[in-house]
């Protein structure tokens, strides 16, 4: 039953505002292509953080930090005792990011306390808004750090030492930023809600507005290093070498069948690749590469899991060179609350948005918050399915559309 009735069910959000607040915060990092870089903890993640704190308390929202640098803005609501229905999502971006992936759900969950403040609205419980450390995992692997040591997936020490490619640890460089607080962790939502592009092709191709996504698939990261043995590019016969470019060579073909073979939701992704010492007349040494593994099916995934060791030894047997495979994150596939995910369909037909089901190819915070809380999503079409690319974009009409089911979504479950 949903509480959404009376004055409420017509409520909506005021799109030019939202269209406007991501404009402005897509300034901070822009890049010459149109997206953003704003990789997590650096001086343009803080840059951003401070903007979104700073539109929380206009907006007369308390604000908290916690150890992992999350940030909590809460709307009162007429009873404190009440577990807070929250929404969120993450600012910090990809290398070569867009204008909407994370930041939507963020500005999104915005526009839905300034709508609440423009009709005086008074929910039963509190509203909270939250940004999430490090979704993306492109700076500190892995992927949805901040969020997992909120809900008990990793602990705190792990999550501070997450280090990138220059040595600095994640724990440092919250503190450097000023965004490492003490506000407690690990306390459930009454129901967390995460606004998001659909960063794929499904609801575009289906001509919906609204994506009702009732899970995501699973993930696991991989390191993998190849180790050969430099030698002379010149003197040296092909049959005397250790060359682990070439060993990699053979690995990827194999990496990339790990998916072909299981269609047609398999996905396997090398998005790192570091050759050493990188001279054209020394033979590589030393190969460092990173390997995305996905599927919706955990044992379709455990199956791949399996290939790719298989493929790891053949290729050393075969060529002499050391292959060694860490598994570094595994995040299992998961199904989102069936009440939140109704909630979230009610809200889509309650505003007439055509919509349908849709399982999530991408990670997201709410997969880990799902954990503590009764979670759901809410995804927009994005234009030809392209995200984590700076040519990423949405339609305004769709990014209302969304914040708006999930201003409804939000205010069936606090109650009004
Ligand atoms: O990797 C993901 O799916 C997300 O963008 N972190
Ligand atoms: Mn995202
Ligand atoms: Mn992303």
């Amino acid at each position: 039953m949903s509480s959404d009735t009376g004055a409420t069910r017509n409520l909506t959000i005021d799109g030019a505002r939202l269209w406007a607040s991501l404009m402005e915060m897509a300034r901070i990092g822009a890049t010459a292509k149109g997206g953003v870089c704003r990789l997590a903890l650096t001086d343009l993640d803080r840059e951003s953080r401070d903007l979104f704190v700073r539109w929380c308390e206009q907006a007369g929202c308390s604000v908290r930090v916690d150890p992992m640098g999350n940030i909590f803005a809460r709307r009162a609501g007429r009873d404190a005792s009440l577990p807070p229905v929250a929404t969120g999502s993450h600012l910090d971006s990809q290398p070569t990011g867009g204008r909407f992936d994370g930041v939507y759900g963020v500005l999104a969950g915005l526009e839905v306390i300034r709508t609440l403040n423009d009709h005086d609205v008074r929910t039963d419980a509190p509203v909270e808004l939250v940004v999430w450390t490090d979704e993306e995992g492109a700076r500190f692997p892995p992927a949805m750090v901040g969020s997992g040591v909120y809900a008990g997936v990793f602990d705190l020490a792990y999550g501070h030492s997450r280090q990138d490619l220059d040595g600095k640890r994640l724990g440092d460089e919250l503190a450097r930023i000023g965004y490492k607080g003490d506000a407690p962790m690990g306390q459930a939502f009454g129901a967390f809600f995460e606004t998001h592009i659909e960063q794929g092709p499904i609801l575009e191709a289906a001509g919906l507005s609204v994506g009702v996504v009732t899970g995501a698939q699973g993930t696991r990261w991989y390191d993998v290093v190849l180790t050969g043995a430099e030698c002379h590019a010149g003197p040296t016969p092909m049959d005397r070498r250790r060359d682990a470019l070439a060993a990699a060579g053979t690995l990827l073909a194999r990496i990339y069948a790990l998916a072909h073979d299981n269609p047609p939701h398999g996905r396997a992704t090398v998005g790192e690749f570091r050759c050493y010492p990188g001279s054209r007349n020394t033979v590589p040494g030393r190969v460092e590469l990173t390997v995305d593994l996905r599927h919706p099916d955990a044992s379709v995934l455990e199956t791949m899991h399996a290939g790719l060791g298989h493929a790891c030894a053949a290729v050393a047997a075969a060529t002499g060179v050391e292959v060694t495979r860490d598994l570094i994150w595994d995040s299992p596939p998961v199904a989102f609350d069936p009440g939140c995910v109704a909630a979230v369909r009610r809200g889509a037909d309650l505003l007439g948005y055509s919509h349908m089901d849709v399982v999530s190819g991408a990670g997201h915070d709410a997969v880990y918050i799902s954990r503590i809380t009764p979670t759901a999503m809410v995804f927009i079409p994005c234009e030809d399915g392209i995200s984590h690319n700076e040519v990423e974009n949405a339609t305004p009409e769709h990014v209302e559309a969304g914040a708006n089911v999930l201003l409804h979504a939000m205010l069936d479950k606090a109650g009004v």
